[in-house]
């Protein structure tokens, strides 16, 4: 199955509520809504068909009209409703790519997608089905309690902060989500999903400029990424 048909999943409809604004105005960066850069990365890259974007119907022809016909997006396929979580509008795309070999799942939140990230993410996926970015941790860890004491230090050795994308073969990554419907289990990644069924997932390293924008002291940083131009 290797150079199968690679599909990408963009889940979009979160409300950003953390960002206490109203996506998409005020997500501008030089004119452009966040997702139209994440939206880039993917069309720019050769080996990816298709793409299929999650978000919430209201903003739907706002996607089409500033975002998709705008940036000449043709690789999205199809825009499809978000769910209340994460978890189920990926699975909303999810249930769209049909005849996918591989899935990529990528935050729209995160323009900072190297190509190169991307490509050794393909590479990795095809050789071990199952692929997480991440980087690993510079701080310490505490595991913390009530009003914010500290309970205990977490050994940091092992420890990954994970990222997307995150790529899978399409048939593990559909079993996995429809194991996590059956029996009630919400995921805040799709790579946990995976975990459950007991299948190893590869890392690739990721970058910190690969940040997911929630806060606006991320909108901030974004900014200060975007002038100067280089992730
Ligand atoms: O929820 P979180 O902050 O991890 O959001 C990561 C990505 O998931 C964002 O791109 C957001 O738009 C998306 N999301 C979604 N549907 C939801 C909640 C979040 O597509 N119900």
């Amino acid at each position: 199955m290797k150079n199968g048909k690679i599909g990408v999943i963009i889940p979009a409809a979160g409300r950003g509520t953390r960002m206490n604004h109203y996506f998409p105005k005020q997500f501008l960066l030089k004119g452009h809504p966040i997702i139209y850069y994440t939206l880039s990365v993917f069309q720019e890259h050769e080996a990816i068909a298709e793409i299929i974007v999650a978000v919430e119907e209201d903003l739907h022809s706002y996607m089409e009209e500033n975002v998709i016909k705008r940036g000449s997006f043709d690789k999205v396929k199809e825009i499809v409703a978000g769910g209340k979580s994460r978890q189920e509008s990926v699975y909303h795309a999810l249930v769209k790519g049909k005849g996918w070999d591989w899935v990529i799942i990528h935050d729209a939140v995160r323009p900072f997608l190297s190509q190169s990230i991307l490509a050794k993410t393909i590479e990795t996926v095809q050789e071990r089905e199952a692929v997480a970015v991440g980087i690993p941790l510079h701080d310490t860890l505490k595991k913390v309690a009530g009003q914010a004491t500290i309970v205990k230090t977490l050994p940091r050795d092992n420890l990954w902060m994970i990222q997307t994308p995150q790529a899978f073969s399409y048939s593990l990554i559909s079993e996995a989500h429809e194991k996590a419907r059956r029996e009630g289990f919400e995921g805040t990644d799709d790579a946990s999903l995976v975990e459950r069924m007991g299948k190893e997932i590869s890392l690739v390293m990721g970058s910190p400029l690969n940040i997911k924008i929630t806060t606006p002291e991320d909108l901030l940083l974004a900014q200060a990424i975007m002038e100067i131009g280089d992730w």
